[in-house]
């Protein structure tokens, strides 16, 4: 196996780049960005929204030239999408070799043994697969930041969301197995751990709670700094709060999902909140920590969303202010409870489009004033790597999760330094080394 070459195209969400990364580790071939060079093709998907579904289906159909003047390349499809359609996939794309769950990738290298000896295609889809988080992500020499998976699945079941069908229940990882990949991750340069989970915050095991979690990382030597994403709003317990205060390396930003201000359309979603509880829980988090930045997402046109809804979420944007936000039309996903509604109820395209840009065209006012009223402030920054689109700056985040580039040394990365910001664009921001 050690020779082959695996070309994988990652779709969706940091639990998918994730799972890119554990399929890389479960192969042990050698990755590359060459798909006409690979022996091995996967599109790792998402299907949180129809046009996730459209991506990775257009995505397959780019390779189906290379299987046909090659048949021994192996090309297969992975993640939520493999999930929701199944067998369904090999008869709508004949050039496809393997259907592989998210859950199921443990079962990969047996998986791509068969096909090689038998020449037959596979499909796997089962949930109870007892090694669920046995295979660790590949990870990248020299690079500085990681994800850590604690938990696979949710049960909360919002009655638009397709996660809960494709990743099935909630299963939390054992506290000592996330510690130790997180110290082994640490062994190798990494300076900055995410922990990811679709409720992340909802993790518990053996008695232990989220924030036990947050303290035992703020325990690991040589760890920098530590994230965690996606947290649920009910689940934001005193003891979270605390433990994201007393232990320093916590960065002092969160995602915090809010979906809609109006507490008609959150509990149609199910969401089990209502907005002045939402609104509570960022004040308790802005009393215990004052330089807390939150951002959200949202979700315009939920079915009987009507305009004086939509009005309460934009008073609740304002209100809240986000650092930034994600927002996305409302797409009912096969199965889910949302998507069983018709007729006046369904909200007019166009109309949730106008909707969907009064919405961002305001974030993204806030998002550019939140800036550059960082101007002249001093940030403390872990030095990622180069500049995507400029290799003269180096880049990386600030506690408040800004990408910030500024110029200085290659020997930078991997170190906290202090950079002074000089200018705020609506992305990103710019500034210079203090020395
Ligand atoms: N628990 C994870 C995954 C949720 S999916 C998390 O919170 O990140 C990410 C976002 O996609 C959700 O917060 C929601 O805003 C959006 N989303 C989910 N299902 C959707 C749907 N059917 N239509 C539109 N947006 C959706
Ligand atoms: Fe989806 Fe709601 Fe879980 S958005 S991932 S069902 S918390």
């Amino acid at each position: 196996m050690g020779t082959k070459k695996l070309y994988i195209e990652t779709y969706g969400c940091q639990m998918n780049e994730y799972d890119t990364d554990r399929i890389k580790n479960a192969l042990d071939a050698e990755p590359t960005d060459d798909p006409k060079s690979a022996d091995i093709i996967i599109v790792n998907t998402c299907a949180i929204r129809d046009k996730a579904d459209q991506k990775a289906f257009s995505s397959l159909g780019k390779f189906k030239s290379r299987k046909a003047n090659d048949p021994n390349v192996i090309v297969g499809i992975s993640g939520c999408v493999a999930q929701l359609y199944g067998d369904k996939l090999l008869k709508k794309i004949p050039h496809l070799d393997f259907v592989l769950g998210p859950r199921a990738i443990p079962k990969l290298p047996d998986i791509i043994a068969r096909i090689e000896s038998e020449k037959r295609r596979t499909v796997e889809t089962s949930y109870d697969i007892e090694e669920l988080f046995e295979i660790e992500p590949y990870h990248k020499e020299g690079k500085v930041t990681a994800f850590v998976s604690v938990q696979q699945g949710c049960n909360k079941r919002c009655t638009y969301c397709i996660v809960p069908t494709v990743r099935g229940d909630e299963v939390n990882r054992d506290l000592n197995d996330i510690l130790r990949e997180t110290n082994n991750l640490v062994s190798k340069g990494v300076r900055e751990i995410s922990f990811i989970g679709q409720t992340v915050n909802s993790w518990k095991k053996d008695g232990h709670k989220f924030g036990d979690l947050i303290r035992a990382a703020g325990e690991i030597e040589n760890l920098d700094r530590i994230r965690f994403t996606t947290s649920y709003p009910r689940d934001i317990t005193k003891k979270m709060i605390d433990a994201m205060k007393d232990v320093p390396q916590v960065c002092h930003h969160l995602h915090l999902p809010v979906q809609s201000g109006s507490d008609k359309v959150l509990s149609m979603m199910k969401r089990t909140y209502t907005r002045q509880w939402y609104v509570d829980t960022i004040n308790r988090l802005k009393d215990a920590i004052p330089d807390i930045t939150i951002s959200t997402d949202i979700i315009i046109g939920f079915p009987g969303e009507t305009d004086q809804d939509f009005q309460e979420t934009m008073s609740l944007m304002r209100e809240m202010e986000f650092e930034s936000s994600y927002s996305f039309k409302f797409s009912p996903r096969p199965g889910t409870v949302a998507a069983e509604y018709s007729g006046e109820d369904i909200v007019d395209p166009q109309v949730a489009s106008a909707r969907l840009s009064e919405l961002q065209a305001y974030q993204k006012e806030i998002t550019e004033t939140k800036n550059q009223s960082r101007v002249g402030k001093i940030e403390k920054v872990l030095v990622e790597g180069e500049s995507r689109n400029d290799p003269e700056f180096l880049s990386g985040r600030t506690d408040h999760n800004r990408i910030l580039n500024f110029k200085g040394p290659k020997d930078l990365v991997g170190k906290t330094v202090e950079v002074e910001v000089k200018e705020g664009l609506l992305n990103s921001l710019r500034g210079e080394l203090v020395v």
